[in-house]
């Protein structure tokens, strides 16, 4: 089959189409005909041996993919073969997936493959940090950074959804309208406004409850002087740099918290998992909640996918047709 293989860590160059055997499914596994492929930020850390999971060269990226099952392992019994289904799987960016059966969820028929694709880890992402590792309630307000970005765009509806104020960052003016349309009540470029400074005029200088934040070096200090009274920061990435230590004692002053996200974590919790997938299909199912496919890529373009991805030009989900 076709797949994307690199040999060497490094930038978006080193990915090339190559042909490699097709996966073989073993019990508990589902072997998965690609039909989309999510592209996620983690890609780009992946393909230069920077994520948390370390590249077994020569190695394929990809964390995510939507199509068909093609065979089930022993052990499974919530899909068949013939099925539409989205997982969180490995070595995505091919003809062919394996993921772990519990990885596997069915797709409703209202979704199609590339906003499929664009579901598992961009949605359980924003519904796990808003509703399990912080307690969302209407009235509340979110801070979203990189609101136009894959998991950004879905934060800011389904933090809408739930009946909150929301406020999102973005790093051009072009993307500013586009998260407005998804619902968010104001938009700072945090490039060229003080976003603390804005966030706290917007709230009366009360400030806000929670910051979604995947940026930080750049954010994570600066979020902290406008967090309201025992608000939260939920760091969950660092797409701009890795932040500086924070200071506890910085956080007394305002009962302040700070907290990580991964969504493993998650993963590994067979309820919770399903609740953040059964919830967030039903808010698509209301319409509240879309899929922002901002671009597709033949498979064998991953490189400039990755290059586009890491320009900050590109708004929702990237996504590959294989
Ligand atoms: N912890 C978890 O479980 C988990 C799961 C999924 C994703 N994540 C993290 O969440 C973030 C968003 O992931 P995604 O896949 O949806 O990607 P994405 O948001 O579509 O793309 C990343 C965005 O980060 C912003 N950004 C800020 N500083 C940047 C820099 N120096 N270089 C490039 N981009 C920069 C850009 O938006 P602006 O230019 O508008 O700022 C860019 O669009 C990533 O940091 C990712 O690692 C974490």
């Amino acid at each position: 089959m076709k797949a994307i293989l690199f040999e060497q860590v490094g930038g978006p160059e080193v990915m090339k189409l190559s042909d490699v055997p097709k996966p073989e499914v073993r019990p508990g596994w589902v072997l998965i005909k690609n039909h989309a492929i999510g592209i996620n930020f983690a890609d780009n850390f992946f393909r230069q041996g920077q994520y948390l999971i370390k590249p077994k060269l020569p190695d394929t990226p990809g964390l995510e993919a939507a199509g068909v099952v093609e065979a089930v392992g022993p052990g499974v019994d919530h899909v068949k073969p013939g099925m539409r289904v989205t997982a969180i799987g490995m070595k995505t960016y091919a003809e062919y997936c394996l993921a772990s059966g519990n990885q596997v969820i069915p797709l409703p028929d209202f979704v199609n493959f590339a906003e499929g694709a664009a579901f598992p880890i961009q949605t359980l992402t924003a519904y796990h940090m808003m509703y399990t590792s912080h307690q969302l309630t209407p009235g509340q307000t979110v801070l979203v950074h990189s609101a136009a970005g894959g998991v950004g765009i879905v934060a800011v509806q389904i933090a809408k959804a739930a009946g909150a104020r929301v406020i999102g960052t973005v790093s051009s003016d072009s993307k500013i309208n586009l998260v407005k349309e998804y619902g968010a009540d104001a938009v700072i470029n945090y490039v060229t406004q003080d976003f603390a400074e804005e966030t706290l005029k917007l709230t009366d200088g009360k400030g806000v409850d929670l910051i979604l934040d995947a940026v930080g070096k750049p954010t994570l200090e600066k979020g902290l002087t406008c967090l309201a009274p025992f608000g939260h920061l939920v760091l969950y990435g660092r797409a701009g740099g890795v932040p500086d230590p924070v200071n506890l004692m910085s956080l007394f002053q305002k009962s302040l918290k700070v907290s990580g996200f991964v969504l493993y974590t998650v993963s590994a919790m067979p309820d919770k998992h399903r609740e953040g997938i059964e919830k967030s299909f039903q808010l698509m199912g209301q319409g509240k909640l879309k899929m922002l496919v901002g671009k597709t890529f033949p498979l064998a373009e991953a490189a400039e996918a990755h290059r586009y991805m890491e320009s900050r030009q590109s708004v929702g989900k990237l996504v590959l047709i294989p």
